[in-house]
């Protein structure tokens, strides 16, 4: 950051430490950096709370836990220190050395707990195991307590599947389509190859998001059928289970890292292509209900690095508490050298004149100098 003598940022103009630096190495009020990826935050009675990720500084496994810390400027974050840790004991779903990725935690004002879903892989299984945990908490810092994991929808077709389509997916088998990315491939994807593989033991479940809609009807987006394709999953009243109702976005798109957002009656997903931990071109759909049907739309990237996404991919769409058009898009800059040295690039979504979301590189900015009545 430049300053100026009067301490205040040359690049955003506001005082100090005030501005969030996308792309730069954020400490917490400690001094410590922050250790959050792939995070969310809620919004909970005056205070933000940042859910994520905490990270070794080599490998790829969960030694701790998920992290939490809490700001009320999002700017200054304080450590509130491990909101779920991982198990000590052997054969745990969240054994030490299981993998927690993407955690989202929502509140639930019929049960008043707090919600926390990531995914989850089991200890030992790499990637395979693509499971979703559920955890629940009494307070927004925890400790959160872990109820369990599955895949979900085991048994259950999409809500826009007719008896046709389902009789169709039955006779689908993969021994058919040795080869990935023929059109015959991509057509049978599309009409449920994988789908109905998963079926009778639920969906896969790995990138992921949760979104609670203005009338407290919770969704679990995720990425499902070997990443190729999302679900959006509607939960149970209590944010705790599926109601079985769900539908699938962009079959065989092959859509990582997807975050929600609704502004006015529109809802937006931003969401990844599929390249590990490097970044790519980001994409974008847009709905008038979320069970789509869901358009296509090109990246809301624009400028310089676009097309990497600026070297990130997305976790989350913060809105930001009683401002309207506040909506924060939250990314990471993976190091896969070390997870725990990735960086965080978050930036204000402005919206074009036809209302489409639109993202611009800042090097420095500050909420409450962007967000009038923050
Ligand atoms: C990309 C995903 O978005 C990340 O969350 C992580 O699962 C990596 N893939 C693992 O390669």
């Amino acid at each position: 950051m430049l300053w100026l003598a009067v301490g205040f940022c040359a690049l955003c103009g506001v005082r100090g430490q005030d501005c969030i630096e996308p792309g730069k190495v954020w400490h917490d009020a400690e001094g410590r950096v922050i250790n959050a990826h792939g995070g969310g935050v809620l919004w909970h009675e005056g205070r933000y709370y940042w859910y994520g990720e905490n990270r070794p500084a080599r490998g790829f496994t969960t030694e701790v836990g998920v992290g939490v810390y809490s700001s009320s400027d999002l700017v200054h974050w304080t450590d509130e220190g491990v909101a779920l840790a991982v198990s000590g004991r052997q054969g745990s779903p969240i054994e030490r050395g299981c993998i927690m990725e993407r955690p989202k935690v929502v509140y639930n004002a019929r049960t008043c707990k707090f919600v926390m879903l990531f995914h989850l892989e089991l200890k030992g299984q790499g990637y395979a195991a693509a499971r979703v945990g559920f955890a629940e908490a009494d307070s927004p810092v925890g400790p959160f307590r872990f109820i369990r994991s599955l895949r979900p929808n085991a048994g259950k077709w999409p809500s826009d599947f007719s008896r046709r389509d389902i009789r169709r997916a039955k006779r689908l088998k993969e021994s058919d389509y040795t080869e990935w990315w023929t059109p015959e491939w991509r057509k049978a994807v599309a009409d449920g190859l994988l789908l109905a593989r998963d079926v009778p033991g639920g969906q896969m479940s790995r990138d992921m998001t949760v979104f609670v809609d203005d009338d407290g009807k919770a969704y679990h987006i995720f990425s499902a059928e070997e990443n190729l394709t999302l679900n959006i999953a509607e939960l149970t009243d209590d944010y705790l289970d599926y109601t079985g109702r769900f539908v699938r976005v962009a079959p065989g798109g092959q859509n990582e890292a997807p975050t929600i957002f609704k502004r006015g009656g529109t809802y937006w997903m931003i969401t990844s292509g599929c390249t590990g931990w490097a970044p790519n071109e980001a994409r974008m759909f847009r709905a008038s209900s979320v069970w789509g049907p869901w358009e296509q739309l090109p990246s809301p990237f624009a400028g310089e690095g676009a097309e990497k996404s600026f070297h990130s991919q997305g976790t989350y769409v913060l809105k930001v508490e009683g401002v309207e058009d506040g909506f924060i898009f939250m990314a990471d800059r993976w190091n896969p050298e070390s997870l725990q040295d990735s960086r965080y690039v978050w930036l204000p979504i402005v919206f074009g004149a036809d209302g489409v979301p639109v993202l611009r590189w800042l090097d420095s900015w500050s909420p409450a100098g962007r967000f009038s009545g923050f």
